[in-house]
């Protein structure tokens, strides 16, 4: 580990003067292999030499972490090498105290950037005040939180918000939404023959049994089939399937506005009409999840605040930037629909305690604003010139960019694996989507430099991987 702090400086300054191009590393091995060193080192050195942030090796403290931990994690996630330690507006340092720019933000999550300051006093103001008392009982937060969700909604001109179930996650808010419907659709026909429930092919809605049976990709559904009954799938943008898809047996609908996990897959405006449309000919509740896409992401405050009135849903369902990383969801839903849910309907133990709520407040005070919102969709601007410019400089890889505001999408024609890997060794995080897309969704105040990094280091990773 000694030999590796000087090679890291002078890495980095290799790194300005000479970009890791295939060429480039070749020469560094080259130069290395002349000594009498072991050829694991001097492959490890010649690396080392070439990249500003390469992964952790097998002997360094992320690496001696992880195989310590991971006999006692569940494997259900494959994770890179570095082991995050601490974050700040854009950045995260890993283990061994290196930075990198981060194009993720918690997969759309740190809204606010990683421990904003306010939020982070909050907690601990909070934390010292009162962290959960049960659903029994009121706090002062829960309410005001959903007042304050109701009133930005309505003030945006969003749907007709009326009143909020606060819970922990998006799955979560999903599965009461899916709830919420079949209950409305009883209302309307009391055989129940109302209960069935339409979702689109590209969604994610969940892992839950209920959010995953709304969630048509057979890699999530598959090792747990059989689905929860009643599921039926279109096709995002399919306007001429609605009338057979939605029928008197639909009690609801989800979409989501803008696939994130689909490949950011943007509905169109048509469709999204043509289903709100549907939706009230035939009595089904519309249920647009904005679990990703929503809370100012797309420079909106709700995606479909962009949509005419009409096509306007009757449930929003929201979690990731509500907390900010603090475990929250809420189900924005209108008068019709809260006038079908009784006392002892539904409920969670942890949802609406008084420490998430209070933070939330906070986050959605700040996201509402117009400053930060006009803010996003000028990042989103210079995110889109620089994809352009990329897509000039290697029409054969960048098919296309898709999105809005700080949640797009780049359609490679390969696996976006190593491109992800050359970034992340060249400090930038990103992350992929669907079908081989590269997926952007950074804190929604990111910097005009920090773009300019970013998109500088996504190059030079794009050419190291020709
Ligand atoms: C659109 C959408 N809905 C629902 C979910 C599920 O949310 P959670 O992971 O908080 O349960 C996600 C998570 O990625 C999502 O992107």
């Amino acid at each position: 580990m000694a030999l590796r702090a000087p090679l890291r400086q002078l890495a980095r300054r290799c790194s300005v003067a000479a970009p890791s191009t295939p060429r480039y590393l070749a020469r560094q091995r080259s130069t290395a292999s002349g000594s009498s060193l072991g050829e694991t080192t001097k492959t490890e050195i010649a690396r080392d030499a070439s990249l500003p942030n390469p992964d952790p090796t097998a002997d360094s403290p992320s690496a001696r972490l992880i195989a310590e931990h991971q006999p006692f994690m569940l494997a259900t996630y494959a994770r890179p090498p570095p082991v995050f330690v601490k974050g700040e507006g854009s950045y995260l340092w890993d283990l061994e105290n290196r930075k990198y720019l981060d194009f993720t933000a918690g997969i759309a999550v740190n809204g606010l950037g990683h421990c904003d300051p306010g939020f982070s006093k909050l907690i601990a103001q909070q934390a010292e005040t009162l962290v959960h008392a049960s659903n029994l009982y009121y706090n002062p937060w829960t309410g005001a939180l959903s007042k304050l969700l109701v009133e930005k909604t309505t003030e945006a001109g969003c749907m007709d918000a009326s009143a909020v179930f606060v819970c922990n996650s998006g799955s979560e808010a999903n599965e009461a939404a899916i709830k919420f419907a079949r209950k409305a659709g009883k209302a309307l026909d009391p055989t129940g023959a109302k209960s069935e429930f339409v979702a689109f092919r590209g969604g994610f809605h969940g892992r839950t049994m209920g959010s995953l049976s709304a969630t048509c990709n057979p890699k999530y559904q598959a090792p747990f089939a059989p689905m929860v009954p009643g599921f039926r799938y279109g096709d995002l943008n399919d306007v001429a399937a609605i009338p057979d898809l939605v029928t008197d047996a639909t009690c609801g609908v989800i979409v989501e506005p803008i696939q994130g996990e689909g490949g950011v897959n943007v509905a169109s405006t048509e469709f999204l009409v043509a289903l709100a449309r549907r939706c009230r000919e035939v009595g089904a509740v519309l249920i647009h999840d904005e679990i990703q896409c929503g809370l100012s992401r797309t420079g909106d405050l709700w995606a479909h605040g962009a949509l005419p009135r009409e096509a306007h849903p009757d449930i929003v369902t929201t979690a990731k930037a509500l907390g900010n990383g603090f475990p929250i969801g809420a189900v924005l839903v209108t008068a019709d629909v809260a006038d079908k849910m009784k006392v002892g309907d539904h409920g969670t133990t942890f949802g609406g305690n008084p420490l998430a709520c209070r933070l939330a407040h906070y986050i959605v005070s700040r996201l509402a604003d117009p400053e930060l919102q006009k803010g996003v969709r000028s990042a989103s601007e210079s995110f889109k010139r620089g994809f352009e410019a990329l897509q000039m400089q290697y029409p054969d890889l960048v098919k296309e960019v898709r999105g809005r505001g700080l949640i797009l999408g780049v359609q490679l024609t390969e696996d976006p694996g190593a491109i992800i890997k050359a970034a992340r060794e060249r400090g930038l995080l990103v992350i992929s989507a669907g079908q081989n897309t590269l997926r952007f969704v950074p804190s929604l105040l990111i910097s005009e430099e920090e773009i300019s990094e970013g998109l500088r280091i996504l190059g030079e990773a794009i050419e190291a991987t020709r």
